[in-house]
């Protein structure tokens, strides 16, 4: 039995990457008010439908949707934004408090075609803030960003920022387009051109060929914005320069989802090939209302957890795994029995402390000691019992020493706390 294409294992050798992030991210997110929330895996298909769009490439082509027994049709998310927005609404949070700010770790689901960095289950690192329609806030989430990426050691990303306007600088910027466009669309793509009539945008984002020709010289949604976009973007950035945070305006960036107003942006990296957006976000200010609840400005980002955890890699910044403190190596049958209650105790203390009970001969023993990487070998044999004196040997140095057996744990939290440890 295999993994289904596009989904795999994460094995615990490589685990200690995706933690190192996972801390990083939720002490940082705390540090900041951001509150952790945990959403269901299935949603109705509706709610993504909904919020990212009929005419985007994930509701159209992506999503893993199915039928429940009783004809329900429900889809594994794609995304955190809808639901999140979906649980904001649903638990009113908005009449006890508008202003909310989250952050979610986990899996979504898009039947995409597999290669690096893109694979059918991945996981996202998804921070979402309710209630707050300044500029401030916007920045806030690029800061966080950059920041996260700079503890983790990151280097070589860039973030790429755009404008893409509200429903009230849209329209203008849409007859502009098209005005542009005028005899060209009938060079356009067949998805370009079905979308031309839910979200014109989107053909700004466009891969095939004939439609980047056409588009050359189109105009740009940061050229077209409405007084009170301008000012939001224009603070957005003086605020990022400020901070010192890099980013460069991308005038050609639109995102693959249909919810965003105004502030939209990716950190790119030229590491995965292809693939090279780590982290996207920006500003939703319709979503909720559009969604039943109260209109309530809204913006969030989600990192590509499996993409920064590859870049990672690549920058050698996988942490090395601790050694074990200690191997009791138990020679014979009451050796084992007192073996098994040592290490119970000594790993309750904090002192690493692992055995094996397949009854093996001495040199398989140290075999598996020196596997296990432990500091220090504890040899239990019969004559070590009787005599109620054990050997510690340390595995760097060779040199043994004995340990009377009744004050063992003493002993060792004595040698450990040399070592600060214990
Ligand atoms: P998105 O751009 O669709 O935005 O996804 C965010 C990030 O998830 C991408 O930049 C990428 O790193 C990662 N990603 C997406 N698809 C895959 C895949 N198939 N395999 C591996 N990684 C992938 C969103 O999902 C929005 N919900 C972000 C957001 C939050 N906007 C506002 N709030």
């Amino acid at each position: 039995m295999q993994t289904i294409r596009g989904f795999r294992d994460i094995l615990p050798e490589h685990i200690g990457l995706w933690q190192k992030v996972e801390q990083e991210a939720a002490a940082l997110f705390t540090a900041f008010g951001y509150r952790e929330i945990r959403i269901p895996v299935i949603e109705k298909t509706q709610l993504f439908a909904r919020s990212i769009g009929e005419a985007t490439d994930i509701v159209e082509k992506e999503m893993y949707t199915f039928e429940d027994r009783k004809g329900d049709k429900l889809t594994l998310r794609p995304e955190a934004t809808a639901s999140i927005s979906r649980s904001y609404i649903q638990h009113k949070m908005y009449a006890v408090d508008p202003v909310r700010k989250f952050f979610m770790i986990g899996p979504m689901f898009r039947r995409e075609r597999p290669q690096k960095g893109r694979y059918r289950q991945f996981y996202q690192i998804d921070a979402e803030v309710f209630g707050v329609e300044s500029a401030y806030i916007d920045s806030e989430l690029i800061f966080l960003l950059n920041e996260l990426f700079k503890r983790l050691g990151l280097t070589g990303l860039t973030a790429h920022i755009n404008s893409l306007g509200c429903p009230e600088c849209r329209p203008a910027f849409q007859k502009a387009l098209m005005d542009f466009l005028g005899d060209r669309k009938e060079v356009l793509c067949d998805n370009c051109t079905r979308r031309m009539k839910k979200n014109p945008l989107r053909i700004l984002d466009c891969k095939v060929e004939t439609c980047r020709q056409a588009l050359e010289g189109a105009p740009a949604t940061v050229d077209h914005l409405c007084p009170a976009c301008e000012d939001h973007f224009n603070i957005v950035r003086s605020t990022l320069e400020n901070q010192n945070v890099d980013f460069s305006v991308d005038k050609s960036l639109v995102r693959g989802l249909d919810y965003y107003t105004r502030t939209a942006w990716e950190i790119q990296t030229s590491a995965l090939g292809a693939q090279s957006a780590v982290a996207g976000g920006g500003r939703y200010d319709g979503l909720v209302k559009e969604l039943g609840g109260p209109q309530t400005p809204a913006i969030g980002f989600a990192i590509g957890f499996d993409r920064l955890v590859e870049v990672m890699d690549q920058l050698g910044k996988a942490p090395k795994e601790e050694p074990l403190d200690l191997f009791i190596l138990p020679l014979g049958e009451g050796a084992m029995e007192k073996a098994y209650a040592w290490s119970c105790e000594l790993n309750l203390l904090g002192i690493t402390t692992q055995t094996d009970f397949r009854g093996r001969s001495m040199k398989s023993l140290m075999k598996r000691a020196d596997k296990l990487n432990a500091r220090y070998v504890l040899i239990a044999g019969e004559s070590e019992l009787a005599e109620k004196k054990l050997i510690l040997r340390d595995m760097n140095t060779k040199d043994q020493v004995n340990i009377a057996m009744d004050c063992l744990a003493d002993e060792l939290k004595t040698i450990f706390k040399k070592n600060n440890k214990g």
